[in-house]
């Protein structure tokens, strides 16, 4: 039961976003971007949905998917790491911090963690070239990295993400700070002390 809710809903988010751009073919692109950014990768099942919906070959649509890198038909982890092996990053030892996240990891460049946490990958310049060695997470720039920073930047970003994550939840929610009840007064309170005067 749950199982076909969530394909109902699934179908209706892609839905959606098709008619966000008025079901037209030009917005091919566009479309699978915006389905990738809600899923993290492109379902099997929503690429036929595109395909059916604008009226194409299924083809058509794989062939968009699988032509940029951006694009991917595998899920992703929670948080995308990239390393730039660009010449300029690879010349200063680039593919030693690969390899420190690798390990750090446990998988290797093009895998996700079995957790779905991180997904790691490379690529070629991504434009900073004086602050190389760069490493991408979730879009965040890390210059200068070496490999015996990598532990450190690993857990900088995942306390940093699971500060946000906390406000944007708290945020949607608009949970708040529990309010503290005011203390209640005992019933001598304010009250002056009797002095404490001799027994007779
Ligand atoms: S080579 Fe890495 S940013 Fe240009």
């Amino acid at each position: 039961m749950e199982a076909i809710e969530t394909v109902d809903k699934d179908h209706a988010l892609v839905e959606s976003i098709i008619k966000s751009y008025g079901g037209a073919l030009a917005s091919l692109v566009p479309i699978l971007q915006d389905i990738q950014s809600e899923y993290r990768y492109l379902p099997e099942g929503s690429l036929r949905q595109v395909a059916s919906s604008l009226g194409i070959p299924l083809i058509q649509v794989y062939g968009v998917a699988t032509f940029f890198k951006a694009f991917s038909l595998k899920p992703k982890g929670r948080h995308q790491c990239t390393v730039c092996m660009g010449t300029a990053c690879h010349v200063r030892g680039a593919g030693l911090v690969v390899e420190e996240l690798e390990r750090n990891l446990k998988i290797k460049s093009g895998d996700t963690t079995e957790d779905m946490e991180y997904s790691l990958e490379t690529v070629n310049c991504v434009g900073a070239c004086a602050l190389g060695p760069i490493v991408l997470i979730d879009g965040e720039y890390y210059g200068h990295m070496n490999s015996a920073k990598v532990g450190k930047m690993l857990k900088g970003h995942e306390k940093k993400s699971a500060k946000t994550g906390k406000a944007r939840e708290e945020k949607a929610t608009g949970a708040k700070k529990p309010m503290k009840k005011p203390a209640k007064k005992s019933k001598g309170a304010g009250k002056a002390r009797p002095k404490a005067g001799k027994k007779k």
